[in-house]
């Protein structure tokens, strides 16, 4: 299905000297009519004395035809190559019934070139542009970004964008939400990401920070009056990248003065419905689900679970109260739990679980797992089968509703955290891999009431879990910081965060509590939140709000599974940009201006 935002025909009628109709509004209505079209040499077909050059624009592909009797210079035209940026005047024609193309939406027609102006050459190509295949590597794709773009593919997914981000901004404009900029050079804090740094010359020693996400600014603009802000803003996070994350992405951030939870999700949920109806002509069912993140990680082991398919995990702790296994003894003797998933009605090969043994090891962070089948007669088949008893199968259909002999059981025991959060990306690569997920589905739905805090075993610290403004439920103990709910809420599509908030505090004297907590001292709280603090002593509203990462929708509604594919230049997984090469080593002279000395040493140079 070609989603809504896509439409490339154009309503737009724009005469210059170089067209006077785009290529793909062509039609047979135009029949007879002389027009103009521009654009690029798609693709080229020499039939013996008649030349076929398919023209691409932005709207799409026309036929044209060079033939001797209407074009005589046809030597000229010979010359066409792939991607060269030609003018062509001609009388638009129907095509006989034989030669009309079903699959090109100008099919029906064709324009019999009477002139040609070659406006610029191409060189030969690194890559066809005409043929969109798959294979051509990423890499060769980012370093010619600017041919990459010219494919069906990236300007379907931009044009998309534009029209996704109208919708939001008509959207939040109706609900008289006032768009707002909020600075690039601005101050790093601790906390979150590492902070993409620049260097102040007109202050030497002194630096920039480039805003993580302009939450400082949003909630003092509520303490400024504003009420309900907006902003498309880009941020920058100094992070390890994957396949969802950009160093520098876009979110659509939003704030509310006097606001609630409810309040929040009915603006988003609103937002979803319209783009939902926009894009995929479907109605969106409202109210979305909430979860509670304590549910949401003991049946999945992950905060952002992919609902589409089954497969929870099984607390399975109390089958081995009485275990011989030594290694689940000690499990149940330090307090930990035991988690399985099982999976149905699938014959697994020997060889397909040990794969999955050593991936849990190595991509999964657990320390092991164990696999338990069945044979035909239902007794366990397993490297532990010597110390499960016969009928273990019918203990465990006590514990694990409806398994059966066909079913195979991935366990993994250890502390309760860490086993659910391998437990959760175990399921979630089986769920690909074993294509449980029905991909004609979409769940969307909320995650609420997160930790405000977890421990940092390697800082002895404690950390937020979104970042220090967040609010703690209300009547929370701060004294026992590890048991405190926050009220916060992430919005999940189908194992995607999409969008992350809260309630913030709007409290001088709990602001300051919550940077004590996090090992911010009085003086460092001073420096470097002193503005905000302050702010919050001189009236500062309620407040809250959200953010949703643009580049991560967007793949959601094209349905693609690389941000890069969102972005018209993006970076690469190490943060290179490939087509100008940035970042690169710069002037001495530079760093003389800014007074900084590099120690840097390149390792060819060691
Ligand atoms: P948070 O850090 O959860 O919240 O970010 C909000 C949303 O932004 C998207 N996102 C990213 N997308 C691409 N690349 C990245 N590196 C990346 N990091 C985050 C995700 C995420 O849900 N200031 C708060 C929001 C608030 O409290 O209002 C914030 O930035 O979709």
């Amino acid at each position: 299905m070609r989603l809504n935002g896509f439409k490339r025909k154009s309503k737009m009628a724009i005469k210059s000297e170089y067209r006077s109709s785009y290529c793909g509004n062509v039609t047979p209505n135009n029949v007879g009519q002389k027009v103009t079209v521009a654009g690029w040499v798609h693709r080229r077909r020499d039939h013996g004395g008649v030349i076929f050059i398919d023209l691409r624009d932005h709207t799409g592909i026309v036929q044209l035809v060079f033939n001797p009797t209407t074009y005589p210079a046809l030597d000229h035209a010979h010359t066409l190559r792939s991607e060269f940026v030609i003018s062509v005047v001609g009388t638009v024609t129907k095509r006989s019934d034989a030669t009309i193309n079903k699959n090109m939406a100008t099919g029906e027609i064709e324009i019999v070139a009477d002139s040609l102006t070659v406006i610029n050459k191409s060189l030969p190509l690194p890559f066809n542009v005409a043929d969109e295949d798959e294979n051509i590597s990423e890499e060769l794709r980012l370093t010619y970004r600017y041919l990459d773009l010219r494919t069906s593919r990236m300007q379907d997914t931009l044009r998309l964008r534009h029209n996704m981000i109208h919708v939001m901004r008509n959207y939040l404009h109706e609900l008289e939400f006032c768009d707002i900029e909020t600075p690039i050079l601005s101050k790093s804090t601790p906390g979150g990401a590492r902070d993409y740094l620049v260097p102040s010359r007109l202050n030497p020693g002194k630096f920039y920070a480039l805003p993580q996400s302009p939450q400082i600014y949003k909630q003092l603009l509520m303490v400024g009056g504003m009420n309900k802000y907006y902003q498309i803003a880009r941020c920058f996070r100094d992070e390890a990248l994957r396949a969802d994350r950009q160093p520098e992405f876009t979110q659509l951030d939003i704030e509310m003065a006097f606001t609630d939870e409810k309040n929040v999700r009915e603006v988003i949920e609103g937002l979803m419905a319209a783009l939902w109806e926009k894009f995929f002509g479907k109605k969106l069912a409202l109210p979305l689900n909430v979860f509670e993140y304590k549910d949401v990680y003991d049946k999945y082991g992950s905060d952002k679970p992919d609902l589409r398919f089954d497969l929870p995990i099984q607390n399975i702790t109390t089958l081995f109260e009485s275990t011989t296994l030594k290694f689940l003894q000690s499990t149940l003797k330090n307090g930990g739990q035991i988690g399985a998933l099982c999976i149905k009605d699938y014959a697994f090969s020997r060889a397909e679980l040990e794969s999955w043994v050593s991936r849990t090891i190595k991509e999964f962070g657990g320390s092991g797992m164990l696999y338990i089948r069945f044979d035909e007669d239902g007794k366990p088949n397993s490297p532990v089968a010597s110390f499960l008893p016969e009928d273990f199968l019918t203990q465990a259909q006590k514990v694990v509703p409806g398994i059966t002999a066909k079913d195979t059981l991935f366990i993994v025991a250890g502390d309760y955290n860490k086993s659910w959060l391998t437990l959760g990306k175990l399921r979630t690569n089986l769920g690909h891999e074993l294509k449980l997920i029905d991909k004609s589905q979409d769940h969307l739905f909320w995650v609420t009431r997160f930790p405000l805090f977890e421990y940092d075993e390697e800082t002895k610290n404690w950390v937020s879990c979104h970042h220090p403004f967040t609010s703690p439920e209300v009547g929370s103990d701060l004294s026992k910081p590890g048991g405190i709910t926050a009220r916060s809420y992430d919005l999940v599509w189908n194992g995607y965060e999409i969008g992350g908030g809260s309630i913030r505090i709007h409290d001088d004297k709990i602001q300051e509590q919550m940077f004590t907590l996090l090992g911010i001292g009085k003086e460092e709280a001073e420096q470097k939140f002193g503005f905000l603090l302050n702010a919050f002593k001189l009236g500062c509203p309620p407040h809250g709000g959200i953010a949703l990462g643009i580049d991560r929708l967007i793949m959601m509604f094209a349905k693609i599974s690389n941000i890069r594919d969102t972005i018209a230049f993006p970076k690469n997984q190490s943060g290179i940009c490939m087509m100008m090469e940035a970042p690169t080593p710069v002037e001495a002279q530079q760093l003389r201006d800014l007074q900084i000395r590099s120690t840097y040493v390149a390792p060819e140079e060691k």
